[in-house]
């Protein structure tokens, strides 16, 4: 049988595939703003903001000159003993942005380090201060936090590892109470969520709790209200245990607010960035703390220090074109503002009351809704590929997650192309 592989005569393995089944990838030669032009000249409007990083569009001029002038001028530098206008100034920028309690950032490559970061750095929070006890993690149902070991492990319920389980740390999973529009049993969700978390931490066993705030992105866009973030942020204030917030897909801009943690008036002990942080441009990642936390490393003793770091931490590169992206952020606030009424809007439109369809939700810029299926609405439902390929076929690369659709668009998509997307929706469903 031919494969991808063979039919492409290319040796690369690619993520998230099945290479023997999988179609050819499609060959895309530029990006220009919302739209990607395949070699045989075909265009594709990025309905998902290629893997949820272009907020400002593909090669995006600031952006490019942004990542220009410094490749002139420092392309890399060991950040152990070095350190570089950039970094110094993104620390310094990111930090006016977040509520105040967090004072350090942290520098890594990519939103699975960021995590990564986050947990050992909880772990050895209380290690430094003699607690030997606390080294259980609290994760939330079908959370997604990237697929290194530590992140798979408080995303371990997700089932996409099950395989790997013997290789994971001791993680507790709870429900994550997601909501969508006319959900009336939203109320109910949250108690027993936060019952099941009180419970768990009365043992005194835990580090951390990770959450990826107000938007699971992989499991499926499922949204819980900002509520809900209050009353964890109270709960676990109360028992003492660090809060990590995971707005490695959430954070700017993604939520209608620059981060979840803002939108949601909460402020995390630890918060994770990347994705959207260069612009969606090079791979770069933070991971932020309290004062608090970092004092527990501070010490005389060096075994207090964390030891951690990537060849590429801090890349000069990354943090200037993460320096312009903040630029492009802060001079239009409405662009990622606005989105979530233009959502409403033409899913008014175009597909509210369609028989096919239900549990609508939107936060931000982005938005969601499922297929009724009879299957197993997990994230291999057959009917995911069905509508991928129904999508690619008129030009919108919108990529469902299992019987979930949804739109998460680079913020420059004009009201006329977003409309355009939920047009396409309705014509492939109906045609399902
Ligand atoms: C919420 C969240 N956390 C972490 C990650 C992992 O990021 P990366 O793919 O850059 O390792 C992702 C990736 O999709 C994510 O959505």
């Amino acid at each position: 049988m031919m494969n991808s592989d063979t039919m492409s005569n290319s040796p690369i393995w690619r993520p998230f595939t099945q290479m023997k089944t999988a179609p050819v990838p499609l060959p895309v030669v530029k990006g220009d703003g919302i739209w990607l032009e395949l070699a045989d000249g075909r265009r594709i409007m990025d309905c998902i903001s290629s893997w949820w990083v272009t907020i400002h569009g593909h090669a995006h001029p600031k952006l490019a000159e942004a990542l220009y002038q410094q490749a002139l001028q420092l392309e890399q530098v060991i950040f152990a003993g070095f350190t570089h206008a950039p970094a110094e100034q993104l620390a310094a920028r990111l930090l006016t942005h977040l509520p105040n309690s967090l004072t350090r950032v942290f520098f890594s490559d990519n939103g699975s380090t960021a995590i990564e970061v986050a947990l050992k750095m909880a772990y050895q929070y209380w290690h430094n201060q003699g607690d030997r006890n606390r080294t259980r993690f609290i994760g939330f149902d079908r959370g997604y936090h990237g697929d290194t070991i530590g992140a798979m492990s408080i995303g371990k319920s997700s089932t996409w590892w099950d395989k790997f389980q013997p290789l994971m740390f001791e993680t507790d999973v709870v429900p994550f109470p997601a909501t969508f529009d006319r959900d009336d049993r939203i109320d109910q969700k949250e108690s027993e969520s936060l019952a099941k978390i009180e419970d768990l931490l009365q043992q005194e066993l835990h580090a951390a709790i990770v959450i990826e705030p107000l938007v699971q992105g992989a499991a499926g866009m499922r949204m819980c209200r900002p509520e809900f973030l209050q009353a964890l942020s109270n709960l676990v204030d109360r028992f003492g245990v660090l809060l990590i917030y995971d707005e490695v897909m959430t954070g700017f801009g993604r939520t209608g607010e620059l981060f979840a943690c803002l939108k949601s008036a909460t402020a995390p002990d630890i918060l994770c960035l990347s994705k959207g942080l260069s612009g969606g441009c090079l791979p770069l990642s933070v991971t932020l703390a309290t004062e608090e936390i970092y004092q527990s490393f501070y010490d005389e003793d060096v075994s207090k220090a964390f030891y951690h770091g990537h060849s590429f931490t801090g890349n000069p590169l990354a943090c200037a074109t993460a320096l312009a992206s903040l630029d492009l952020l802060e001079q239009n606030p409405a662009s990622y503002r606005s989105m979530e009424i233009l959502h409403r809007r033409y899913w008014q439109t175009h597909l509210e009351g369609h028989p096919k369809l239900e549990h609508s939700r939107f936060c931000g810029t982005i938005a969601a809704i499922e297929v009724k299926t009879d299957g197993m609405n997990s994230y291999f439902d057959s009917i995911a590929p069905i509508l991928k390929a129904k999508f690619l076929e008129a030009g919108f690369l919108i990529r469902p997650l299992g019987n979930t659709i949804y739109l998460m668009p680079p913020y420059c998509i004009s009201p006329s192309e977003l409309e355009s997307a939920y047009q396409q929706i309705r014509d492939s469903i109906d045609s399902l």
